[in-house]
């Protein structure tokens, strides 16, 4: 299972990088507003950072205009994935840049049927929202279900499930066990995984028993 991290900051982008276990990143226009910061410069210096694919989302609605701004932000890294919003205008633009050998990463998939219809543009990945449906009563880690059981079902489908609007460790655990190829974390969810009381509680014996021995590996 690939992770990816979902922010824009630069900072903790680096940081998570540092462990080694980061595959890749995914921005979208609020998570770059929030930062504050210039968009192309931003996704350019995340570019840099992380080798995996880094998503970069166009903000325009029409197929024309979505496929220029695709394009440019192609342009700025060898591994961006242009995000395009689960649209008509935006599944024509997935088909359009993936026939040219661009990443397309197809955001805010809310159904089953959405997700056909973004593997039948040949977008790369797939964008299903968990956590906005879990907000709302609906059972978001059924869709992860579903989508997987349906992809599965044709070879030729060649996108990814890349869950996304996770909130809690029990979504990435549950999107593992259905076999989603991709979990896109927030820094907070990606950095609590590692963390469990017995954990620290066992290191903390060991470390006071070891103490008592009064020895040092790297002095021998
Ligand atoms: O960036 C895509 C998605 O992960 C954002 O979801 O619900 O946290 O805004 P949310």
């Amino acid at each position: 299972m690939k992770f990816f991290v979902d922010t824009a900051d630069i900072a903790e982008i680096a940081e998570l990088n540092e462990t080694g276990l980061l595959d890749g990143v995914t921005t979208n226009p609020s998570l770059v507003a929030k930062t504050g910061k210039d968009f192309v410069s931003t996704i350019k210096e995340i570019c840099k950072i992380v080798k995996g694919p880094v998503s970069a989302e166009v903000t325009a609605t029409d197929h024309a205009t979505m496929l220029a701004e695709g394009r440019k932000l192609a342009a700025l890294a060898t591994n961006v994935a242009v995000k395009v919003p689960l649209t008509v205008d935006g599944l024509k633009t997935c088909k359009a840049l993936s026939d040219d050998g661009i990443m397309v990463n197809v955001t805010l998939c809310f159904s089953a049927a959405q997700a056909i219809l973004a593997a039948k543009a040949g977008a790369t990945f797939i964008s299903p929202f968990v956590g906005r449906l879990d907000d709302i009563g609906q059972d978001g880690m059924q869709l992860i279900a579903d989508i997987v059981q349906i992809y599965n079902n044709y070879p030729d489908f060649k996108t990814e499930v890349l869950v996304a609007s996770i909130r809690h460790p029990i979504h990435l655990i549950e999107s593992a066990k259905i076999g989603a190829d991709v979990a896109t974390l927030p820094p907070n969810v990606l950095k609590g995984l590692v963390k469990h009381p017995l954990t620290d509680k066992g290191l903390e014996a060991f470390l006071a028993d070891w103490k008592k021995t009064g020895q040092s590996i790297l002095d021998k």
